[in-house]
């Protein structure tokens, strides 16, 4: 059985930077809490009209895959994660194949907030394991800045949000030892309200009528979306911020040492870690905990924010930009978020 391999690797970013201090124009938060609390520095917003999550995505995804050498119409099937879709329905992956004039190959859209990308490189590794398709594009984008609250009301969420996409191309590899090693897929659903957007959706308070009221019950349309909801801010998401940071620092090293374990590895053959970047304080507590180095872990959340599903295929191209993934290296990639889901992936670049 074959195992698949990164081909070619891309990532984009919108070009408009809003620092912290940007933020202080529209809500009560200053940059010192912001960088001690999350290490954001600044992050990008796509460009209002003229930016989606898709557009984001087919940015990403055609330099992934010129750089694997193949063009989109190699392309055998799409795998797309993302959170913030440009419709309701459909999902932004047929939107990416007609945006890059695909052939009429499956696409398959993945929700799973920020373990998305690892999701939708498990799911795509596995049909290139079976010998199914040679040429699979993964992508993980994001437009936050669309869903979030930047009123103070919104504070606690809306700075850790940032825009951009990444994207890679698998294909099987003979090469010995080389490629994805092994995926490991977890969740937790019993947190799910935790870290949410409840709105626009089906769910008419059955999950959360304790924590969604004031709903306009006469018409179901108005329990889908209502003047009342947007009044009350329950089209933003949801987070109850120290709940998932203690969940978090638990579950990424306990996945990641599974990835490990389950390929007789130990912590010190990492060459490189990519975590999901959520917060920088969670990034640097599973190092500590890991006795990781400093070179053994790439972090860029100082720049571009959470990028929820595009954020591990971000850090990995830029870290392989910088020449901080060389062939040979073992890398893993880890996340956490939303659901609560998680998920690792160890490679043999
Ligand atoms: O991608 C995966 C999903 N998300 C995460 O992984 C996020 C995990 N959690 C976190 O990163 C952190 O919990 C946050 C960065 C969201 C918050 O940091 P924290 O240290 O847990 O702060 P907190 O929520 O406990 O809030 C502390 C204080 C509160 O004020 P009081 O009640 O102590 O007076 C908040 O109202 O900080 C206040 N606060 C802010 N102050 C200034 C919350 N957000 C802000 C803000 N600016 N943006």
């Amino acid at each position: 059985m074959p195992l698949s391999k990164i081909a070619g690797i891309g990532y984009y970013v919108p070009k408009n930077v809003f620092t912290n201090n940007d933020l202080t124009k529209f809500m009560d938060t200053s940059d010192e809490w912001i960088q001690e609390r999350t290490g954001i520095q600044e992050r990008r917003y796509a460009h209002r009209t003229e930016e989606t999550t898709t557009t984001m995505g087919v940015a990403a995804a055609t330099i992934a895959i010129e750089r694997a050498g193949i063009t989109p119409q190699d392309i055998d099937f799409i795998v797309f994660a993302t959170l913030s879709p440009d419709y309701y329905f459909p999902g932004c992956g047929v939107l990416l194949q007609r945006a890059m004039k695909m052939k009429e190959i499956g696409a398959l859209d993945v929700r799973n907030q920020c373990s998305g990308f690892v999701y939708a490189l498990s799911v795509a590794d596995q049909f290139i394991k079976t010998g199914m398709y040679k040429n699979i594009l993964v992508v993980g984008s994001e437009k936050h800045s669309f869903g979030l609250d930047f009123s103070t009301r919104g504070r606690n969420i809306s700075v850790i949000f940032g825009d951009g996409a990444g994207a890679v191309v698998l294909q099987p590899t003979t090469k010995d030892g080389q490629g994805i090693l092994s995926t490991h897929l977890h969740s937790d659903g019993d947190s799910a309200e935790i870290l949410a957007m409840y709105n626009p959706g089906t769910h008419a308070n059955h999950w959360t009528a304790d924590k969604v009221a004031d709903f306009d019950t006469a018409e179901m349309g108005k329990m889908f979306m209502s003047h009342n909801m947007i009044d009350h801010a329950q089209n933003f998401p949801n987070m109850d911020g120290p709940a998932v940071f203690k969940k978090a620092i638990v579950k990424f090293p306990e996945v990641i040492m599974e990835a490990l374990a389950a390929n007789g590895l130990q912590t010190s053959d990492i060459n490189l870690l990519i975590p999901h970047q959520a917060n920088l304080r969670i990034a640097q507590f599973v190092q500590q905990k890991l006795k990781l180095s400093d070179n053994q872990v790439y972090n860029n959340i100082q720049k571009y924010g959470n990028t929820t599903a595009a954020s591990v295929p971000i850090a990995l191209c830029e870290a392989w930009e910088l020449g901080k993934v060389k062939e040979g290296d073992l890398v893993c990639l880890a996340a956490f978020g939303s659901g609560f889901t998680w998920a690792s992936a160890l490679l043999r670049w």
